[in-house]
């Protein structure tokens, strides 16, 4: 094969969707629904892995591709889950699409969470609105691996009970005797809500955090980000030991296009995941 060819080939490879299944659509809030995806390779449908935070260029067959968070664990293989929010071209494509549809997937692309460095250490998983996509990767991750994490604790604040994504599943969570579950929201107009009331920095009051052993994984809102970080740095976290998710607009998902470039790093594959170290470090992002 001439260098050409070989070139031409590897160009190709790298933006080469896989088909795969829509298995299963679980609805979840407004506008938000999980999609259960299978590879139609079984190669591929037995192969899959990822990092927790790492995501996908999902594409819509006629409509485009968007980057998506995995939100499956890698411990539980076999099925890859996506939950997303109906926004633009390609998503309102997706929602149209029928169960058993097929849509293509490349990836997973982007650094994800280092997991190495958080084994061993207490985690402490900090959430609001669609970032609890991406971390909920991480939380089955720790869950099924419990014996590699000390503490491990979740917090997630959303403005109504109706609002928060993957709420049957957390509310179970809140009685598992190995892990803290801390759900709060703003208010409940059902008058229902049996768990706690206040901004999610509030959580932070039943808790004891040690900031040499703590890692904290935080996604959310812009706004958010700003409180919480305020808290960590309160109580002696390390800018090294607070992990963000960041997302920027992006397109390839490979480090090729320049999309969602920030300075010299692309988001795409020195991200998402940044500590809040490297994100002060870099022009315009978190202050
Ligand atoms: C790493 C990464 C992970 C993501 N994970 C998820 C996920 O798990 N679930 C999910 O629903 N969405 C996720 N997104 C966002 C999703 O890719 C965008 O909403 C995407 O634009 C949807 O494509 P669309 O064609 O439907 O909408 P478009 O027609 O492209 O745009 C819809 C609107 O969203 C805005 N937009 C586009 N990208 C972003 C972004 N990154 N942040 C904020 N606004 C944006 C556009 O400016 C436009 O106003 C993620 C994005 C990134 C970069
Ligand atoms: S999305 Fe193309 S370089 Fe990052």
């Amino acid at each position: 094969m001439s260098t050409r060819s070989t070139l031409a080939k590897v160009k190709n490879d790298i933006y080469q969707p896989y088909l795969a299944r829509i298995v299963k659509v679980l609805p979840q809030i407004q506008d938000h629904l999980l999609f259960q995806l299978k590879f139609e390779d079984p190669r591929m449908a037995s192969n899959f892995t990822h990092r927790p935070g790492q995501f996908v260029e999902l594409s819509v067959i006629g409509s485009g591709e968007a980057p998506v968070s995995i939100s499956s664990s890698p411990t539980r293989p076999g099925i890859v889950e996506l939950c997303v929010r109906k926004t633009g071209r390609v998503t309102n494509a997706l929602f149209r699409l029928p169960l058993n549809a097929l849509v293509g997937v490349r990836g997973p692309y982007g650094n994800g969470f280092p997991i190495d460095k958080l084994e061993d250490n207490n985690l402490l998983i900090i959430a609001g609105g669609l970032g609890m996509a991406p971390l909920r990767s991480l939380l089955w991750y720790a869950l099924d691996n419990r014996t590699k994490f000390k503490d491990i604790i979740l917090m997630l604040g959303a403005k109504t009970p109706g609002e928060i994504l993957f709420k049957y599943e957390l509310l179970k969570l809140i009685d598992r005797p190995d892990m803290k579950c801390l759900l709060t929201v703003d208010k409940d107009e059902e008058g229902i809500w049996k768990a706690h009331f206040g901004v999610v920095t509030k959580l932070f009051d039943y808790v004891e955090l040690d900031p040499a052993t703590t890692y904290a994984a935080l996604c959310g809102p812009p706004i958010m980000y700003k409180f919480v970080l305020k808290e960590l740095l309160k109580r002696n976290f390390s800018k090294d030991r607070i992990l963000m998710s960041l997302e920027r607009k992006m397109k390839c998902g490979v480090g090729k296009c320049g999309h969602c470039s920030i300075g010299y790093k692309y988001t795409c594959i020195d991200g998402p995941i940044f500590t809040y170290w490297d994100a002060i470090n870099l022009p315009e992002m978190v202050e």
